[in-house]
């Protein structure tokens, strides 16, 4: 028994095994290789989004755009990138309401643009109801943090720089990433502004 667990331990050579692999495009034998994958793919659409003012045709936030940069950012490594989950999460809407909450986010996001509401609080508005509706099977932390900094990049603002590698473990940031997350759940959207503003850069 020992020597079999030791052994089955030695193929993984001391790295995280990987769980639920359904769906991968690649052969990946550790979860470092998987993040490693799934970061390039992800670094090709936030070089697209971000390296220079998206333009309205580039990034028009409706609702077949919110699909399309999910599958920008994982469709090399996942063959669900771009698609609605078909599964119920502990997170997030149920999957049946998906389509229609992102086309009512759709709506909403360009009535706040064009209302007077303040850019920070749309921004953290943005960034919630997209975590909060959880669109994907995974992926949707990176997926609303890179459409959130394309909405400032468009808008000229400066842009949030996420310590994506801490929020990755259980870090004291990841805690208050989530933290803030739930409080907006309750309408209250000021905690994230805050975050937001201090990690702007
Ligand atoms: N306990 C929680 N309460 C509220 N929201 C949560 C909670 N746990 C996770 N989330 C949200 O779900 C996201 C994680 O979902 P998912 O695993 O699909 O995204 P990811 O991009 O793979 O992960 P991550 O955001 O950790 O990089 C988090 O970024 C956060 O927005
Ligand atoms: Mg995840």
């Amino acid at each position: 028994m020992g020597r079999l667990k030791q052994r089955r331990f030695d193929t993984n050579q001391g790295k995280t095994p990987l769980d639920d692999t359904s769906g991968l495009l690649v052969e990946v034998h550790s979860r470092e290789q998987l993040n490693a994958l799934e970061f390039a793919n992800v670094n090709k659409a936030i070089t697209k989004y971000l390296l220079r003012h998206p333009t309205e045709k580039m990034a028009p936030f409706h609702y077949s755009w919110f699909l399309q940069t999910h599958r920008e950012m994982f469709r090399e490594v996942w063959n669900w990138a771009g698609q609605i989950r078909k599964s119920n999460k502990t997170i997030g809407i149920d999957k049946s309401q998906i389509p229609e909450a992102l086309k009512m986010l759709e709506k909403d996001y360009h009535y706040w643009i064009a209302s007077k509401m303040a850019m920070d609080e749309i921004t953290a508005r943005l960034h919630h109801r997209l975590v909060w509706i959880h669109p994907f099977e995974n992926g949707n932390g990176r997926w609303a943090r890179l459409i959130t900094n394309i909405h400032l990049r468009k808008n000229e603002l400066p842009l949030i720089q996420w310590p994506e590698k801490s929020l990755m473990d259980t870090s004291v940031v990841r805690q208050k990433y989530l933290k803030v997350l739930r409080e907006a759940d309750h309408q209250n959207f000021r905690p994230l502004m805050d975050l937001h503003r201090s990690l702007q850069k």
